[in-house]
């Protein structure tokens, strides 16, 4: 036994990632077992979409920066590859742990395996079977390359064995989200963003919106915006809009109409306490990201997903979650706010204790 501690790369790159990523830290540091390493690909790049999330999650500046940036995916993928690799090269982690589905995430993975170097995906096995979205290839890829796939929920484990992967590789730890909101419960508890923002407990719905599908093309953002528009007549709005979003409603002119509604607020992009404090006093969420159908399955907060499937099911199964058109979001705002919504109730294993059994996983795989 050598008294070398062994190196755990931790990527984290776009938003959805940092209140993964952070239990894992945390828990390593406390444990001191290894050395656990940060590292930043660049993919979010924005104080608002990641340094203040960093600061919010008790992160330290990431140990190494990438300084990727935006691209096509091309672009983004081949350049975290190519600056991964050359890291990688220069000073070999033990294990690499990579998260959920951005392009980073199966960018180092792909770079760690042509390497021999061991890689664990966190949140392994989700599937909408949707190959137009960009993250289910990326989940695909990753689950493909990886030696140990830690699970959210049992339909992960299914999707796992149905690729062939041995069962050994495979471990249901449960959702890490959780485990973010619970060690910043007590500051989430205490935020001030309500007032900040004067709003009153359960009188607004938050609004999320990014996904390609959903903004990227004008026509289907034109009738996004009429939903929304629709909907706020019975509920205001508060929607922290990502750059993307932003971006795209300014290019094809409908900014100026949207932001002219007075029960629709236009906010820039909220870091994680503020966000879950907002999130937790809606009536509901309007949103097509991926974390945010958890966190309000979790929290018992109604959730309309604006996506024609998802790869969180059981957030439909067991919690708050429907999948809606836009057509829809007013006629489904209408039901929520009349009281006609199903309750939710918390999978197994979403009890914030999933860094634990991620470390204690990590711990025998390196036999440490
Ligand atoms: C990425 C992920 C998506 C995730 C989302 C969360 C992929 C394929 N997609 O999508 O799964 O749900 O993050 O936010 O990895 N931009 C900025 N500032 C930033 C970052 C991005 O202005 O800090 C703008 C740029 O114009 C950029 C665009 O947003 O081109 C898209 O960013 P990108 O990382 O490519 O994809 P997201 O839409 O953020």
């Amino acid at each position: 036994m050598t008294d070398i501690k062994p190196t755990i790369h931790l990527i984290a790159a776009a938003r959805p990632n940092f209140p993964k990523i952070a239990p894992i830290y945390h828990q390593l540091v406390e444990e001191n077992w290894c050395v656990p390493m940060i590292v930043h690909t660049g993919q979010h790049y924005d104080a608002n979409m990641s340094d203040d999330l960093f600061k919010d999650l008790n992160l330290p500046e990431p140990h190494i920066h990438l300084q990727i940036g935006s691209g096509t995916h091309a672009e983004q993928t081949a350049g975290v590859m190519v600056a991964y690799e050359k890291l990688c090269m220069d000073a070999r982690p033990d294990y690499i742990v990579v998260v959920g589905d951005v392009n980073s995430t199966m960018a180092c993975a792909l770079v760690a395996k042509k390497l021999w170097i061991p890689i664990a995906h966190l949140e392994a096995g989700l599937r909408s079977n949707d190959w137009h979205m960009p993250e289910e290839i990326n989940r695909i890829v990753t689950d493909t390359l990886c030696d140990l796939l830690w699970t959210p929920s049992e339909d992960g484990n299914e999707h796992l064995r149905e690729m062939g992967i041995a069962e050994e590789r495979i471990e249901m730890v449960g959702n890490v989200m959780m485990d973010s909101y619970e060690m910043m419960r007590a500051k989430i508890d205490a935020s001030s963003a309500l007032d900040e923002f004067e709003l009153e407990k359960n009188k607004f719905a938050m609004v999320t919106l990014h996904r390609p599908s959903n903004v990227d093309q004008k026509s289907s953002l034109a009738v996004l915006v009429k939903a929304l528009i629709e909907t706020s007549k019975q509920i205001s709005l508060v929607f922290p809009m990502h750059p993307r979003t932003q971006n795209r409603l300014k290019e094809f002119g409908f900014w100026q109409e949207l932001s002219s509604v007075e029960t629709i607020r236009l906010i820039e992009p909220l870091s994680y306490v503020p966000f879950m404090k907002l999130v937790n006093s809606a009536a509901l969420v309007i949103t097509d990201s991926g974390g945010i159908q958890e966190e309000t399955t979790y929290l018992n907060i109604p959730c309309l997903t604006v996506r024609e499937n998802t790869e969180r099911p059981i957030t439909i199964t067991q919690g708050t979650n429907q999948l809606i058109s836009p057509n829809e979001m007013a006629e489904k705002t209408a039901e929520v706010l009349a009281g006609n919504w199903q309750i939710g109730v918390r999978p197994d294993l979403w009890d914030g204790k999933t860094a634990k059994r991620v470390t204690k996983s990590l711990r025998r795989v390196l036999g440490v």
